[in-house]
């Protein structure tokens, strides 16, 4: 087991790229199914949920080949549309194939999903879409026998609340079910708007993302392969952002839509950094002395991103004055707070509501990170601290970052990978 050691104190300057969005990426990975031919992924990062993601795509019978940061993924021969559960469980968004398999064979066969631990994760809200548009999905024992073929039709279905997967899933079930399917109360994540953008890219008929209404005009001719490159990462972003705000220095973060990061930087702004924004960079100033902000609250976008959550807290932490974050998505997105303590943050928890009390600095430590934002969390306190600190939980990182050692060292960050 390997472990990042961090000696803090160092202030980052200079710039950095943002990766290919992880939450773009895997849906988008997904959606080349739908295509028989050869369609090519640019800017997709070398990360082990990427990884999961085109051994699944493989093992349903794609060519899949990987030159640098371009997957080639010829899906002109599928051979079985069953994923087995030791894959299922490494990560949630393989729930997506079960949209992207009934639209190209009409049947899937999968279990539950795994992911990152944030509290209950279900899935009704993807099933109850899925049957509205005609599947058939029998459950028995954690497996999911699903079947769709010539019953599935378009529709118009509500959700009711945001959901980002099970938003990308009816986009890809939708694009072969004849007819217009509308969904109601969709996600605007900017990650659906890039899944649209690329479903666009394959000849589908589809509008609305990033508005609460999209529409698919679905018909049973499977889509045209493409080309595609994916977005910037607006998390892997704001790590590096909320990163300088904590250390000092200057940055600018390359490769991302400062629009995509408002709720975000406006929360660095109003802790005392400087924030100057251009088409795709955002550069920000801090003297490393951050304080305490008014309320915040995460919520779907484009409200503070709950994956954003810990990397602010772990960045005021060490500041001074008070703060108070409500997690309002996810039951149990607090797995920074107890090792934050450790490193001498005064976190005081009550079921969604966390207080961060500044204590003007926190001292190294040796902590584990539970899940992939709050072991970045941890990563970027320790980068502010005083001494050395020792993180592991490093496969949680990869899951969603593309060199993060490497891109802070770039900046001046005294961080290596040891074993
Ligand atoms: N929910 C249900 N039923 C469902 C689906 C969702 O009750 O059928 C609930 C969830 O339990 C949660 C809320 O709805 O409380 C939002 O979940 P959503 O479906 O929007 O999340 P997701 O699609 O599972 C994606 C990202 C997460 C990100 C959330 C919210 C991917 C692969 N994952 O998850 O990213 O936190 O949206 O923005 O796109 C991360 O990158 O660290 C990460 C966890």
């Amino acid at each position: 087991m390997s472990v990042y050691r961090v000696t803090g104190g160092r202030k980052l300057n200079g710039q950095v790229t943002a990766q290919g969005a992880k939450n773009s990426v895997l849906p988008i990975l997904a959606a080349t199914l739908l295509a028989p031919g050869c369609s090519v992924i640019s800017n997709c990062p070398n990360l082990s949920d990427v990884a999961v993601t085109l051994e699944i795509l493989t093992l349903l019978g794609c060519r899949v080949e990987r030159m640098g940061d371009t997957v080639a993924i010829d899906a002109s021969a599928l051979s079985r549309a069953e994923i087995p559960p030791r894959l299922m469980r490494e990560m949630r968004s393989s729930v997506i194939f079960l949209g992207a398999l009934l639209a190209r064979s009409g049947t899937a066969e999968l279990s539950y999903p795994g992911g990152c631990e944030l509290g209950p994760r279900p899935i009704n809200l993807h099933l109850s879409a899925l049957r509205a548009l005609g599947a058939e999905i029998g459950e028995d024992q954690g497996c999911l026998r699903c079947r769709g073929g010539t019953a599935m039709r378009g529709g118009t279905f509500r959700l009711p609340l945001p959901s980002v997967g099970a938003t990308e899933n009816v986009m890809l079930a939708a694009v072969s079910c004849p007819g217009t399917t509308t969904i109601v109360g969709a996600a605007q994540e900017p990650e659906i708007v890039d899944l649209q953008n690329f479903l666009r890219a394959m000849g589908v008929r589809v509008s609305g993302a990033g508005g609460p209404v999209i529409t698919v005009e679905g018909n049973r001719t499977l889509p045209h392969p493409a080309r595609y490159t994916v977005m910037g990462d607006r998390i892997a972003a704001a790590t590096y952002l909320c990163a300088v705000g904590a250390t000092g220095g200057q940055v600018e973060v390359q490769g991302v839509e400062p629009e995509h990061l408002t709720a975000v930087t406006d929360c660095l702004q109003a802790a005392g950094c400087r924030v100057h924004t251009a088409p795709k960079r955002i550069s920000l100033t801090s003297s490393g002395r951050l304080k305490g902000i008014a309320p915040v609250r995460t919520a779907p976008y484009p409200g503070f991103p709950t994956d954003a959550q810990a990397l602010l807290m772990a960045a005021l932490a060490g500041g001074t004055g008070s703060t108070t974050f409500v997690e309002t998505i996810f039951d149990s997105r607090y797995r920074h707070v107890e090792p934050l303590r450790r490193m001498g943050a005064d976190i005081r928890l009550s079921g969604r509501t966390a207080v961060v009390y500044g204590t003007g600095g926190l001292h190294g430590a040796a902590v584990h990170g539970g899940d992939l934002r709050a072991a970045a969390a941890l990563v970027t306190a320790a980068l502010a601290a005083q001494g050395e600190s020792r993180i592991s939980g490093l496969e949680h990182i990869r899951r969603g970052y593309d060199g993060l050692d490497r891109n802070l060292r770039a900046l001046g960050g005294d961080i290596t990978e040891e074993p």
